[in-house]
């Protein structure tokens, strides 16, 4: 019985899969899942991820478990893979959990002793974003109808991004020509693979989705943070009303959020007509639905 930790451990047609029985669901599609039980266990602020996670439970009619990491035992010293094995013995079936450290997962993978509920990666440091990027795949998907071919811009804090990650491996295996865009200091050589570094207002009017990445202060350095100029991150590595105007007809405009308003991406922007930013939120849910049934046999 399968994990869902890192989408880039999936093969094509089993994402294809996933995108389609996400759709399939946001349709309208019955779930045949059993009545089961998930605890949903996160280590960092979260809204989007935790409460579509919710939702998702709530429309596969499960029970949830509350944890709430401050407050358990975690807090007297309880290692996490302890905690897990007890979840476990009182019978949750799926563990979805947000982690600050990356690869937070590996000791529990490697668990050989009383068994953990199976584990869903709702993003560990800035390792990997799963199930964001699998919602990103299917509202990419909703637009196009296909990735081969796709110009897929990338631009913001790349070093600390777990959903640029994600994205950049599994948007490459799809086909997509990739470019990524950050300042100097938040460039990292392991995007190079999967794409080159451009500036933003290169071939704008060329690309068919810009994604801006939220600006993560609570990752950054100290010095970096007393540097940080909005409006010079804005002029150069945001979305401004003369860049909207470049895009062509067919561009959408995507950010996992929370959006920095006027730092990303300008305020009046955010709800623009391009933009995906709600419509990806929304896609969450039944992405996440799909995750749920995944990791518990119920679509396979
Ligand atoms: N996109 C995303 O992960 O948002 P949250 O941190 O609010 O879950």
């Amino acid at each position: 019985m399968p994990d869902f930790l890192n989408i880039n451990e999936l093969d094509l047609p089993l994402i294809e899969r996933l995108i389609n029985r996400s759709l399939a669901l946001k349709q309208g599609a019955k779930s045949n899942s059993r009545h089961l039980a998930a605890a949903n266990l996160f280590f960092e602020n979260s809204t989007r991820t935790h409460s579509s996670f919710q939702m998702a439970e709530n429309k596969l009619g499960w029970s949830q478990i509350l944890i709430d990491p401050q407050a358990s035992s975690m807090a007297k010293g309880e290692s996490l893979l302890d905690t897990l094995k007890t979840l476990k013995a009182i019978g949750v079936d799926v563990a979805v959990v947000r982690h600050q450290q990356a690869d937070w997962y590996q000791d529990m993978v490697q668990n050989k002793g009383y068994p953990v509920p199976h584990l869903v990666n709702a993003g560990d440091g800035n390792g990997q974003h799963p199930s964001q990027s699998l919602l990103d795949l299917v509202t990419i998907y909703q637009e196009f109808g296909h990735f081969a071919g796709l110009n897929i811009r990338i631009t913001g804090d790349l070093r600390h991004s777990r959903v640029a990650r994600s994205n950049a491996e599994i948007l490459n295996r799809l086909g997509a020509r990739l470019t990524f865009v950050a300042p100097p200091q938040w460039r990292a050589p392991w995007f190079d693979q999967y794409g080159h570094y451009a500036e933003l207002d290169d071939d704008l009017d060329q690309q068919d989705v810009v994604m801006f990445l939220r600006v993560q202060h609570e990752r950054i350095t100290q010095r970096e943070n007393q540097n940080f100029s909005v409006l010079d991150y804005h002029q150069h590595y945001g979305l401004t009303p003369a860049r909207y105007q470049q895009l062509k007809p067919s561009a959408i405009i995507m950010h996992p959020a929370p959006v920095n308003r006027d730092v990303e991406i300008a305020s009046d922007l955010v709800e623009a007509p391009k933009s995906r930013i709600f419509r990806q939120m929304e896609n969450g849910v039944y992405a996440r639905m799909a995750i749920l049934e995944y990791v518990t046999a119920e679509s396979r």
